[in-house]
Order: C-alpha cells, then structure tokens, then sequence
C-alpha cells in the first residue's frame, strides 16, 4: 500500500482503531489528520509527527455538530490543500436494550456515530468530485449486521452506517469516489479495556468476551486498520461499496 504525497483525514483517530490506522498511512507514507473530541490526540499527533517523513496533524473538534465537522474539514484543506481519503472513525458505544434509552441518549449517540459521518463525508465527498477521486472508509461494526443482545442503539446507528455507505457508493461511483464500510468485531481499545476494568471480576468477563469469538481472542487495533487502509489503497481501486467484516468470525 502505497499512500505518498496522499492526504488523509482520520475522525476519532486520538485513540484506538483511528489511532492504529493514523500510524499505519503514516508508516505507508501518507500526511494524516488526527482528530478527537478532547485536546489528549495532540501528544498522539506531536509523536507520530516525530516518527515518520509524512506529517501528522491535530484539530480538536466535537464532530457531532456541523459546526465541529466545518473545523476539522477546513483546517485540513487550509493545512494539506487536498484530502484523498476519509476515514469516520469517531464513535461511541452506549450499552442498553431499547428500554433503557431516553431520547437524549438517542441524540447523542446518532450524532456522534452517524451524524458526523455524514456530514463529513458530505464535505469531503464535495471536494473529491471536484478533484475527480478521493476514497471514503466508514467505521462501522459487526452490532450493524447481527442483532447483538443490550446493543439497541448502538447497532441502529452501525446499520445506518452501513446502509448510508452503500447509497454513497452508488451515488459516487461514477465521480471516482469510493465508498466503504469497515465492520470490526470486538477490538481492543481504550474504551474495551475501560468496559472491562469496569466489570466486577474483569479476568473473567475478558475470558467471556474471547469465548464469544469463534477465533477465541478479541481483535487488535492494528489488524483493524490493515483493513481500513486496504480499503482506502489505490492498489484495491475496483472496490466500492463493500461492507467488510474484520471480526474473529463473529458474524458467522
Ligand atoms: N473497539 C471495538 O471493539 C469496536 C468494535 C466495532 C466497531 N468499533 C468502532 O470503531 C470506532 C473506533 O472505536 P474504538 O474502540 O477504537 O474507539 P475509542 O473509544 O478507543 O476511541 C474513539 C475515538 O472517537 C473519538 N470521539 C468520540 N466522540 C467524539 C466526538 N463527539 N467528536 C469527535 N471525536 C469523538 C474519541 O476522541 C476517540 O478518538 C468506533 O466507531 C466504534 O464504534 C469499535
């Protein structure tokens, strides 16, 4: 995979799978945009500048408003001119059936997991069809594609990533726009691991969550983001509205 002189904007990336696949484009020669909703992916932007030839730059942004997607969209074009791919990484995982949620977690959940990237594809898909190419990969999940027990909300806004990838990619295809769904299963992470220290006898909800997994261990961030930066890479220029489960065999 070869991303030199490419610009890639990465949503959510100060932490975990963003964060995995921000250092991979790097290591393959790509500039990256690291983005998070706190100032914490600064140091991991400094680092990784340090690291490797391409650049790595920070924009703090909450990207559920527009206002926030506006942010880091401009200041990526202000700094690197020109955006070549887009990764929608930033997301959240709210735990519950459907009569746990209130119409606030409802909000929130789907504008900081669908909101975001559909605005924000929205405006990098504008620049990519003026450009005649550009690349689009969703983070979505293995929730948006089985029916996962006390995930109600969470898979509603993984299937409208799933499904808005798909419509993309056929509304795009055309301009030389790629589009994308990456679903992961069960991958370690701050926010996993935070899950499990929270659990009463961590050991063993971690062992429960590896027995789950029919290749009985959870995911690593990294193997995650190979497939997040294949499906951006012009060397898999033919595909295009492929959802793609990185996930153990969970979905099986
Ligand atoms: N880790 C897993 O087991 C797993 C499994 C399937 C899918 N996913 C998906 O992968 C993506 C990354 O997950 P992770 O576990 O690596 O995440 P994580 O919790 O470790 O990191 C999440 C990232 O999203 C950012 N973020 C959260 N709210 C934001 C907001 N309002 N604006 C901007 N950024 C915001 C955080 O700053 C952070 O950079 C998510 O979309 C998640 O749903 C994760």
């Amino acid at each position: 995979m070869n991303f030199r002189k490419r610009n890639i904007i990465i949503s959510g990336s100060s932490a975990g799978i963003g964060k995995a696949s921000a250092e991979l484009f790097l290591r393959n020669g790509g500039n990256v945009v690291i983005n998070g909703a706190s100032e914490t992916g600064k140091e991991v932007a400094e680092e990784l500048d340090r690291k490797y030839e391409g650049r790595a730059l920070f924009v703090q942004a909450d990207l559920s408003t527009l206002e926030g997607c506006r942010k880091l969209f401009d200041t990526a074009i202000k700094e690197l001119g020109q955006i070549d791919v887009l990764v929608n990484c930033a997301g959240i995982v709210p735990e519950g059936t459907i009569l746990d949620f209130d119409e606030e977690d409802y909000d929130k959940a789907f504008d900081i997991n669908v909101k975001s990237a559909f605005f924000l594809s929205k405006l990098c898909a504008e620049h990519m069809v003026e450009n005649g190419k550009g690349t689009i990969v969703n983070v979505g999940s293995v929730a948006g594609l089985i029916g996962p027990r006390n995930r109600a909300l969470y898979a509603a806004t993984k299937g409208a990533i799933i499904s808005l990838s798909r419509a993309m990619a056929s509304d795009l295809a055309d301009k030389n726009v790629r589009v994308n769904c990456v679903c992961p299963g069960m991958t370690d992470s701050p926010s996993l691991e935070k899950r499990i220290q929270g659990s009463e006898d961590p050991i063993k909800t971690r062992k429960q969550f590896e027995n789950g997994i029919p290749i009985h261990r959870i995911g690593k961030a990294e193997e995650i983001a190979q497939c997040i930066c294949f499906a951006a890479s012009e060397e898999n220029g033919f595909m295009t509205g492929s959802v793609i489960t990185v996930d153990g065999g969970t979905s099986l």
